[in-house]
């Protein structure tokens, strides 16, 4: 076992209990998340700690969709989106790494079979949405009943933004202040705004270079510019999420945008600098703050990636679609799947 899985498992000592058996099929949904205040930096680089709180939208329909089964052979089998991963991807060992935190010593080999409706041409992230999916998943195959709290503070061991993909709508990750990170759990935000809409435009849809937790380290440990985030980013939390609930539009949107640059000019501020835009992703904005000028209420955010979100309501729907015709439009709050 590695320090890190270590640290992980001596705190599910005390959460889980100490045995248990395979209870039945197990079928979950969890949905993507877009931060509007986002998580950069971790105070504990092992349990996936934040710095900062943090405060995300779920993109409804477009998720991960994940169901456990006892496997007929004696070993673990995983399936992504119909295709049987090799014991050595790398995917299906996080998978796995995962999944010995609940079995622990317990020897239940399992069939995993997940599948995403995020398209690839998104460049969209799964990690958030597949980790929790499979952390709802177990805790029903194993009959475990784990709080919500532990399972977003589960689904944070896998990925931190995992914690915040288990509600629809508007969810706050708190930062916490124990060491053990049991108060750095994920909790719904009771905002509904039917209007609102994400539009994904995608820019660069490979792969990722520098891995989020590569970046967050990279910029913790050399970017002058990071002593001022942590502040600045628990502000700017409690400032959008009082936006949301008084659904105010510019308002959340000015504020979700200049936070989402801040993290970008602090990761540009690092030596060697870390730029995950591009030039296709500042002619993007370019081109949104110029409609803007001209009374377009759009707003972006952009992650560990060069795509650009925007952020708007369904009146603009069509303004969007002029302005970027290969950007997807994105209703959260319309019918999302059950979770
Ligand atoms: O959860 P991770 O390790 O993939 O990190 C997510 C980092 C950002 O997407 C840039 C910000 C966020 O809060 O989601």
């Amino acid at each position: 076992m590695t320090l890190d899985a270590g640290k992980k498992a001596d705190i599910l000592e005390r959460l889980l209990p100490s045995g248990f058996s395979f209870k039945g099929s197990g079928t979950a949904y969890a949905p993507s998340n877009i931060a509007l205040s986002k998580y950069w930096g971790k105070r504990d680089a092992a349990l996936n700690l934040p710095c900062n709180s943090s405060l995300s939208i779920s993109l409804g329909a477009w998720g991960s969709k994940t169901t456990i089964d006892q496997s007929s052979t004696s070993q673990d089998e995983i399936f992504f989106n119909q295709v049987k991963l090799e014991d050595t991807d790398p995917q299906a060992l996080k998978i796995l790494a995962h999944v010995d935190l609940f079995r622990r010593t317990q020897n239940i080999p399992l069939r995993i079979v997940t599948s995403n409706s995020i398209p690839t041409a998104a460049g969209l992230a799964s990690s958030a949405s597949g980790f929790a999916a499979l952390t709802l998943a177990l805790d029903r195959a194993l009959g475990l009943g784990l709080s919500t709290n532990v399972l977003s503070m589960m689904a944070r061991f896998g990925s931190g933004s995992a914690a915040r993909s288990l509600w629809h709508g508007f969810v706050k990750w708190e930062r916490g202040i124990a060491p053990d990170g049991t108060d750095s759990v994920g909790h719904p935000v009771d905002v509904s705004w039917p209007e609102l809409r994400i539009a994904i435009v995608p820019v660069d849809t490979a792969p990722k270079k520098f891995s989020s937790r590569d970046g967050m380290t990279h910029t913790l440990a050399t970017s002058p510019l990071f002593q001022a985030w942590p502040d600045q980013a628990e502000n700017d939390c409690t400032e959008i999420e009082a936006a949301v609930r008084a659904r105010d539009l510019r308002k959340l949107g000015a504020l979700a945008e200049s936070n989402a640059l801040a993290m970008h000019a602090t990761m540009m501020a690092a030596r060697p600098s870390l730029n995950y835009l591009t030039p296709d992703s500042w002619q993007v904005l370019t081109r949104l703050w110029a409609a803007r000028e001209e009374g377009l209420a759009a707003y972006a955010t952009m992650d560990a990636g060069a795509n650009v979100k925007l952020l708007f309501e369904a009146r603009d729907s069509d303004s969007i679609q002029t302005l970027f015709p290969n950007a997807t439009v994105i209703a959260p709050f319309d019918n999302p799947p059950e979770l």
